[in-house]
Parts: structure tokens; sequence; C-alpha cells
């Protein structure tokens, strides 16, 4: 008798490795086409530098470069001032994915998923055969490591191609070169968008760029002051989900549930263990490998009907609504400008405060949709906006009263820049390429209450500068008319009228009638009382809806 075709299908059953799964499916990782996949390379390596100066609290001063090598290969170098990477764990970072410090961790950064410079690595490797070529150094005492890497996709393991001591003339930092298929186009999704973006929210950043035509750009510093350092939290109870909880049980070290509460989330003191405890029936004192599955959701109930604080916001770093103006001014040309940072919120139990600004008018094009700006963690999303929570909230805000044509279910347009920044301890990216933040309602009804803001403010601005127009306009009409009735006048009197004197006269006069032309600043008005009226009814109608 033949043997099931299970046997059959068996023998091709088999583990698909990481770096293989990523090798093809490298689109995921953001290196879809050859122009997003230089990109997504210099982005990776800059976004990792950023990350590594802070954390060490080094003032970052970045140097990126693009040679054109022809036949669409491109050398990438981008070189930092960091605290550099110790020798032993080069080859792992770089020629291993999934490799990082930030997975694991609570805390506000760039890079989240310790994949990031390993899959540009990968892909430089698939399209050119060459190796990662580095160079770290930690300390001025120390000498600078130089590595040649490869990543063995089978294995995801690094291998060494070269490996040797170099001088380097720098006290501490790291330098990556790769050689990739590419290609360099400038416009909206160009690292040169990309850098002059990181620059308006990165004010503490220096970078000199030198592009692929041998011109160097250079993004000076704007702000002698790093963000404040963040700090690494605990998960929060609200919004754990059952999965998670039981395998914090299964590998903590706390010998008891009270404890395990305490020690493994933030905001729970030992008050507020014994009540989440009472709340879900369970003895505080039950050993953690005790709790079974069914305890494990009555432990959830008894933590939904506890009341606990709000997470600490001490984890994130918004840019604040003064330094998003001053980095807008900067790089944009406008006439108006606002800016506006929301209190902390919470989805799935972590932490995120949603920015946004405005700039309006000035040197943007009045033709076509607003021109949208996407960060998150202070980096630039260039790709997907249609299918990020920025572009909904937008959409879904009415931007009418605040003096901009919208049709429904569409972005605003006119000459104006919209900025939204989300700064989180895990951004909720809807892909590993981290380009669009997912459709959570309690971030979007965020984003939405941040763009009222700023819509509130740019409304003041927008009316009145209609109002004065009209008005100028009904005056220049009234001014045709003042010669000819001076003229008609001395016709009349005679001799005796100066035309002059009654052609100022009538001038006084209508002045006088409807006062001098109301003068408008191009600079951030206060907050007018009649939209802080429209303001209070549109929040009201946020506050009840669930953000869809
Ligand atoms: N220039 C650098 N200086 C110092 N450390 C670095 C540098 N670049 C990378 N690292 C270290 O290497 C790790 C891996 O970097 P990688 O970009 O692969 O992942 P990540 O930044 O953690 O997350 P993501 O995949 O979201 O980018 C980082 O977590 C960091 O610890
Ligand atoms: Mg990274």
């Amino acid at each position: 008798m033949a043997q099931p075709i299970a046997h059959e299908l068996a023998k091709k059953q088999r583990e698909i490795g990481v770096a293989e799964f990523f090798a093809r499916n490298r689109h995921l990782l953001g290196f879809d086409n050859k122009r997003k996949a230089l990109m997504t390379t210099i982005k990776e390596a800059v976004d990792n530098s950023l990350d590594a100066c802070e954390e060490a609290e080094i003032l970052p001063e970045i140097y990126v470069e693009v040679i054109d090598l022809g036949s669409d290969r491109f050398r990438v170098i981008v070189e930092d001032n960091g605290p550099g990477i110790v020798k032993k764990q080069i080859p792992h970072i770089f020629a291993r994915l999934l490799y990082g410090s930030k997975f694991f961790k609570l805390s506000q950064s760039r890079g989240q998923q310790g994949i990031g410079i390993s899959a540009s690595v990968l892909y430089a490797q698939l399209t050119t055969g060459k190796p990662a070529k580095i160079t770290s150094k930690i300390d001025p005492k120390d000498p600078a490591h130089y590595y040649e890497l490869k990543l063995d996709t089978q294995t995801n393991k690094p291998d060494i191609i070269k490996e040797e001591i170099v001088e380097w003339n720098k006290d501490h930092g790291t330098r990556i070169e790769l050689d990739l298929e590419g290609s360099y186009q400038g416009g909206s999704q160009s690292i040169d968008q990309y850098l002059k973006d990181t620059a308006i929210v990165n004010p503490h950043v220096t970078i000199i760029y030198t592009n692929p035509k041998a011109e160097q750009l250079i993004f000076p510093r704007a702000d002698d002051n790093l963000p404040p350092k963040t700090v690494e939290i605990k998960p929060h109870p609200y919004g754990v989900e059952l999965g998670r909880l039981m395998n914090m049980l299964k590998y903590t070290e706390a010998r008891t549930l009270q404890s395990f509460l305490t020690n493994e989330f933030s905001r729970v003191g030992s008050g507020t263990a014994k009540q989440i405890c009472e709340n879900g029936s369970i003895l505080c004192n039950t050993k953690p490998e005790e709790i079974n599955r069914d305890m494990a959701e009555k432990l959830l109930e008894g933590i939904n009907k506890t009341k606990i604080i709000a997470p600490p916001t001490d984890c994130i770093s918004p840019i604040t609504a003064d330094l998003l103006e001053k980095g807008l001014k900067k790089e944009i040309n406008a006439e108006y400008y606002v800016a506006t940072t929301r209190p902390p919120s919470v989805y799935r139990g972590n932490p995120f405060i949603v920015e946004a600004g405005i700039a309006y008018g000035g040197e943007q094009s009045a033709e076509g949709s607003v021109n949208v700006l996407r960060f998150a963690n202070r980096v630039p999303l260039l790709y997907q906006q249609g299918a990020c929570a920025v572009n909904k909230s937008i959409v879904g805000t009415n931007w009418r009263p605040y003096g901009l044509n919208q049709s429904s279910g569409s972005l605003p347009q006119g000459p104006v820049t919209i900025l939204v920044h989300i700064a989180s301890v895990w951004v909720p990216f809807t892909s590993e390429s981290k380009e669009a933040i997912a459709h959570y309602p309690e971030i979007i009804k965020e984003i939405k209450l941040a763009l009222q803001e700023c819509g509130r403010k740019l409304a003041t601005y927008v009316h009145k500068k209609k109002r004065i127009h009209a008005e100028s306009k009904k005056r220049d009409y009234i001014q045709i008319f003042i010669p000819h009735v001076a003229e008609a006048l001395k016709e009349i009197l005679g001799k005796e009228v100066d035309e002059d004197k009654v052609k100022l006269l009538l001038k006084e006069v209508l002045e006088k009638q409807i006062g001098t032309l109301e003068n408008i600043e191009v600079e951030n008005l206060e907050y007018d009382e009649e939209f802080a009226k429209i303001g209070k009814e549109e929040n009201e109608n946020t506050e009840g809806e669930d953000g869809e």
C-alpha cells in the first residue's frame, strides 16, 4: 500500500532561518526598490548614530556621504562621534539580524527592533557581494577596531572577512561603509528630505552631508541642549495581554503574587497589588508558578477593576512646542507658525505623547493638498503616508473652520505644512520597515486633539488676514473716488479751493470713519476667544467618539 502523502510532505518541512526569511522579504524592511533601499540604509545608520550619541549624552555630529560608483551602485558612509561599540559586539551588531539593545527596553529610542543596520548590511551584500566595513573606537586610550563583515544567511551569524587594529584620529565613534545597489533622486522621499526633516525635529544635531553630486550640505545645530535623557520603565498593568502576563509569571524571580506585581510593573505599590489580588479573588501570597491560565485571567480582571495611576512619562522625551516651532522656522519659509504638545496618554499600557505644528503661507505652494510631515520618536516617516494614523487623523479633522478648503474624506488644501510627532516607548508601526503608525484609537484621538489646538490658532490668523485683505480692497475702491470728488468741488466752488488739501482732508475723513488699517503681524497671535468656543465644542465631540 502507498505511504500516506504526509510522509512525502514531511521531507520538505524544516525551519526557516530568520536571515533567509528577510533576504526573501526584504520589502518588509524597506528595501523594495533601489531608491528606497539607498534611503533606508542611510536612515538606519543615522538613526542608530543619533540613538547612541543621546544614550551616551554626547551632542551628535554625524557625517554622511553618498558616492556614485556608476551602474546603479553607491557607497554609503555614515560616521558618528558616539560612544563606539566594544570589539566583541561589532560582528553581531552589523552581521546578525535581530540583535540589539533596544528591543527589551521600555524607553523612547529611534530604533527598537534590532534589525535595522544588519538588514542594510544584508541588502548591500545581496546586491553587490561586498562586505560591510566597520570602524569603531570607544575611548581615546583604546585602539580603533576595523572589521569587514558578511552575514551568513543560513545561520544568521557573522562571517568575519577581515579584522584589524587601525589608526583613527578620533576620540570615539563608529563608522560604517556599505556598497549597495540604489538609485539617487531628489524630492519628497529623498535622502535630502530625510536629513532636512531630521534637522527640524532634532535641533541639537549637526549633520554634514555630501551627496552623490559631491555637493556638501550642512545642517547646523540650532540648540546646544541634548533632549532630556529618557528613563527606562516597566510595563504598566493596564493593557497587558493574557499571554504576556502568563509569560511574565513564568519567568519572574518573585516568590509571591504581590511581589510579582510590585516588581514587574510600573505604578504598582504594595497597596495597589493587594487591591488587584482582592479584586481578582486570588491570594496575595500565591506563588507565581502556581498561577494557571484561569487564575491569570482572574488576575487580569483584578487589574482592570483596580484604579492604578497613569504610567510615568519621564520615559518619553517630547520635542516641546517651542523647539518644534524653532525647527519649522529654520527649515520652512512661512508667515505664521504654531505648535503644541499634548499631555501624555496611554495605548496598550504604553505611554505616548503627541505633538503637532503648522507652518502657514510664505513660500509654500497654495495649490493642492497641504504638505504633511510625520515623525515617530524624532525620525521622519517618508513612506506609506496613506496607511498612517497621522494621515487618518488629518483627514478626519474638519479644517474648514480653521480657514482651509477641504473636501470630505481628503486632506485639506492650501499653503500649509502640518507636522505631527508621536513619541512613545514603543511606536506601533504597521510593519518592520517602520514607515506608518498603526490606527490605535487612543493615538488617533490624541493626534486630532493636537491638530485642533493648532488649527484654532491658525484660524485666528487666517481669518484676520482675510478680513484685512477684504477691508483694504474696499478702502482702495473708495480712494479711487477722492481725486474725482476734489476736482468736482473745485469746479463748483471756484479757484479758492486747494485741490490737494481737499484730497488730504477727504482721506483723513475716510480714516476717521473706518479707522487705520489693522496691522497683521505674521507671528503667533494669542489665542482668540471666538475660537476657544469652537474648540471647546470640538473637544467635547472628540471625547465622545471612539476614534474611528
Ligand atoms: N553607531 C552606533 N553606535 C553605537 N551603538 C550602535 C550603533 N549602531 C548600532 N548600535 C547598537 O547596535 C544595536 C543594533 O542596531 P540595529 O539598528 O540593528 O537595531 P536597533 O537600532 O536596536 O533597532 P531597529 O531595528 O529598530 O533599528 C543597537 O541596538 C545598538 O545597541
Ligand atoms: Mg537601528
